[in-house]
Formats: C-alpha cells, sequence, structure tokens
C-alpha cells in the first residue's frame, strides 16, 4: 500500500473508506484515455526541456517510460488499480516506477484539471473525425441507392397520409441533406474541442515559463483556452458535441420510423436483409425490424446524455469541479452508440430491397394527383380556391366509384370542369405528377439526378 499511497495523501491522517475510494475513482472508465493521457504529457515534457524546467536527461527518461506505457496499455497488460483513482495517476505511478525521479517531474507546471480537460479534448476531437467518416460512408449508401430510384414512385405523405407522389431517390436524399448539415455541425463544433487547455494547471496558470504555444503546436490544437479559469472548468464544447450527436440520432430515428413503418406488410415498401432483423420465439411468421427500432430507442440514451450533461454544468462555480469528472461516461457512451449506429445503418442500407409495385399501389390509392389536377385548371384561368373545390369534388366522385382520378372517362371530369381536356390524362398519371416537379429542390427524376450529382461533388470535398 505505501508504494501505492495517494500523491496528495502527505496532508491526510487516515485513509479514505473503500467505499469512499471506489464512489471517487475513476479509472473503470476513465483508463480509455490512456493513449490520449500519454500524448499530452509527451507534448508538455518536451516543452519543459524545451524551456529549461526540466534538464533533457529527464526529457529523455519520460520519453522512455511514456513508450514503454504506451505498450502495456496498447497489449492489455497496464494495470490499473482503483486506489490510483484515475488515469492520470496511474501513469504517472507506473512511470515513476520505471523511470525513477523523471517521472515525478512531468507533473511540474500541470494539474490533473488541465490534464483531463486535455485528454477529453483529443479523444473528442479524433471520435469527431472518425464520425464524419462514418457520416460520409452512409451518405455515399444513400447515395447509391437514390441514384437507382429516381423513377421509382412511392406516395409523400403529410400527416402521414397520401399527399403527393414523390420518388424513392429523391426521398432518400432528403436524408442525405440532414446529414449534410450534421456534418457541418461537428465540423463547426471541432474548431472550439481543438483549443489547448495545458497551462491553465489547476486554475490560475503556472508560475513556470511555459510555451503554451508550442504544446498546442505539438499536439495539433488551433488554438490555445485564453482564459485559465474557463479552460480547465467549462465543457460546453463536450455538451456542443452530443447537442450534435442528438441531431444526428434524430435523423437516424425518423428514417428508422419510416423504415418500421415500410416494412409493415400493410406497407410492405421495403424488406431488410434478414441479418438486420430478427424472429418471435413464439410467433413463426414474424420479421422485426429489431435494428431500426432499436436506433430509435437509443435515441433517447444519446438525448438523456445530452441532458445529463447540461445538468452537470449548469450549478458549477468556477473553476474546476469534481463534478466534471461525470462527463465521461455519458460522454463516452454517446461515442459509441454513435459509431455503432452509423456503421450499421451504411450496412443496413445496401442491403435493402424495394417493392416498387407496392409503393405505386399506395400512391394510386390516396388520389396523390389531385394536385395536380387543381394546378391544370389553375393554369386555364380558373382561380385556385375554385379549382381546389372543383378537385375535392372530383375526388369524392372518384371515391364512390372506387377508382383512381385517372381512371375516370373524359366526359365524367367535364363534368365537373369544361375546361378539363384530354391532355389531362398525361397529368394524372404519377410519372406526369413528378415529372412536373421541375426546379431545384423538387422531385422530377432530372432534378433528383442533379442532386445526387451535387451531392456526390460534396461527399468528395470538390464543393
Ligand atoms: N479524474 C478527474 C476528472 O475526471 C481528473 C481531475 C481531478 N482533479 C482533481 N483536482 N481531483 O475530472
Amino acid at each position: 500500500m505505501e508504494n501505492n499511497k495517494k500523491t496528495w495523501s502527505g496532508r491526510f491522517n487516515e485513509p479514505v473508506s473503500e467505499l469512499v475510494e471506489r464512489y471517487t475513482a475513476s479509472i473503470s472508465f476513465d483508463h480509455r484515455l490512456a493513449t490520449y493521457d500519454i500524448q499530452g504529457s509527451l507534448a508538455h515534457a518536451a516543452m519543459l526541456a524545451n524551456q529549461g524546467i526540466i534538464s533533457n536527461d529527464d526529457l529523455a527518461a519520460i520519453e522512455q517510460g511514456l513508450a514503454q506505457i504506451l505498450d502495456e496499455v496498447r497489449n492489455n497488460q497496464f494495470i490499473w488499480l482503483q486506489e490510483l483513482e484515475d488515469v492520470h495517476l496511474n501513469i504517472e505511478k507506473r512511470l515513476t516506477a520505471l523511470v525513477g525521479d523523471a517521472g515525478k517531474r512531468l507533473h511540474t507546471g500541470r494539474s490533473r484539471n488541465d490534464q483531463v480537460a486535455t485528454d477529453i479534448r483529443l479523444y473528442l476531437r479524433a471520435s469527431i473525425d472518425q464520425i464524419i467518416d462514418l457520416i460520409k460512408a452512409m451518405q455515399q449508401a444513400l447515395l447509391d441507392l437514390a441514384e437507382l430510384h429516381t423513377n421509382t414512385i412511392l406516395p409523400g405523405f403529410t400527416h402521414l397520409q397520401v399527399a403527393q407522389p414523390v420518388s424513392f431517390g429523391h426521398h432518400l436524399m432528403a436524408y442525405f441533406e440532414m446529414l449534410k448539415r450534421d456534418v457541418g455541425r461537428l465540423s463547426d463544433c471541432r474548431k472550439r474541442v481543438n483549443q489547448l487547455p495545458l497551462g491553465a494547471a489547476a486554475l490560475a496558470g503556472t508560475s513556470y515559463p511555459i510555451d503554451r504555444e508550442l504544446v498546442a503546436q505539438k499536439l495539433n490544437f488551433e488554438g490555445i483556452c485564453d482564459n485559465s479559469l474557463d479552460a480547465v472548468s467549462d465543457r460546453d464544447f463536450a455538451i456542443e458535441f452530443c447537442a450534435c450527436a442528438s441531431l444526428i440520432m434524430t435523423h437516424l430515428s425518423r428514417m428508422s420510423e419510416e423504415f418500421i413503418l415500410w416494412m409493415n406488410p400493410s406497407f410492405g415498401f421495403i424488406e431488410l436483409a434478414d441479418r438486420f432483423c430478427t424472429g418471435s420465439s413464439i410467433m413463426p411468421q414474424k420479421k422485426n425490424p429489431d435494428v431500426p427500432e432499436l436506433v430509435r430507442g437509443k435515441t433517447g440514451r444519446i438525448n438523456g446524455h445530452l441532458v445529463a450533461l447540461l445538468t452537470l454544468m449548469k450549478a458549477q462555480p468556477l473553476a474546476y469541479n469534481k463534478d466534471n469528472q461525470e462527463d465521461k461516461e455519458p460522454l463516452f457512451d454517446t461515442v459509441d452508440t454513435l459509431v455503432d449506429t452509423l456503421r450499421i445503418y451504411a450496412d443496413m442500407l445496401t442491403g435493402v430491397r424495394v417493392n416498387q409495385e407496392a409503393m405505386r399501389q399506395a400512391a394510386m390509392r390516396g388520389f396523390a394527383t389531385a394536385t395536380d389536377l387543381a394546378d391544370y385548371l389553375t393554369k386555364k384561368g380558373v382561380p385556385f380556391r375554385d379549382a381546389h373545390e372543383i378537385v375535392a369534388k372530383t375526388v369524392q366522385f372518384a371515391e364512390q366509384k372506387n377508382c383512381d382520378l385517372s381512371d375516370l372517362e373524359l366526359t365524367e371530369l367535364q363534368k365537373f370542369s369544361p375546361q378539363i381536356e384530354d391532355n389531362i390524362f398525361a397529368i394524372l398519371t404519377l410519372e406526369g405528377a413528378i415529372k412536373s416537379r421541375n426546379h431545384t429542390g423538387g422531385t422530377a427524376p432530372e432534378q433528383v439526378h442533379a442532386a445526387i450529382e451535387k451531392a456526390k461533388k460534396w461527399l468528395s470535398g470538390s464543393l
């Protein structure tokens, strides 16, 4: 035990109880910051030597010791001890065991407060980069599917009632747009994550002649946190990331909800590959869309993490408080959940089987081209409100006859408006309806192709 005596224990007369030790320790979860902690320590030590605060011999010993520790961590050989509280003290203790006094000099001009803030920022920066790559892979999968379906028609809904026909490609590209904004948000958040806290020390800075710019440069930070109190205490960058994550999950949850509906035999629009579904232990006929359901469910968990971090922060006086130790588990779980969800989604999209006939039939059933008939009349001089009324009556008539507008005879249509001519039938078809919405952002196949081309350019970085 003497060997593992707490770094701060000289002042204390009695050890903490086992329960308090366990309660206050973070090693069970923060050990995953180890590689970032080492990275930060190497930059800090190099700066100390450069400034003449420690000797070059000490630096060499620290570098050698940390290299060995990194090896041990990577090979799962490092023994994490709860009595050493957290990742920082575990590594420092091991370093000192390996290289002696040089290890004890590493913490000169630094505190765990600026150290942990640096570790989280390094971790989060790497996570953001990984997540952006995964979003882009998913966007590529959406694009590939959309490209096959610029002429596949399904009913577009408002209020979950058939509204107007759209192409499946257009529908998929809506999600591409959402994810594109998500990438934008993450990239913006990254700039604020990518600032160096080290040098703030415990809260007020340090009396050693440190060079923070040098440390920032070594760790590839874009800048340094300009106020030491702020640097060690605020976790707004993590909250901001969690807000981005909530929005990403919200988008994926919306898509999941649609997949679940579309898998229902009453829709029957799509089938997911079997590997994303499970059966029921009692009902042999079932094929359940478990993966989309879980994505929808896990969105609640991610939203919960955002609220947890906001609540964690809201009443903290400056500067560092131990409350902040609670930032890690929600943050780690947000990253892990998001990474898995995005991976699974990109894979799932490649296995979507589309039932074009079911989509078409659904679009036919709901008088999806009624607006087109109204627009037709309006273009012939009938005021839109009157055209709306004429079409409402025509729809009522077709409903009684149990047929689509396009199945009515010309003479029947003309009873509702003499302005209707033979050319109406091209307009009442689903194809005619989507083709006519031919402007930027519209569902006409030509426009969806253009949107896909633009999206490809964006993905390749040339836009
Ligand atoms: N494990 C701590 C955390 O996660 C590290 C910083 C502790 N600082 C302190 N003064 N106790 O926030």
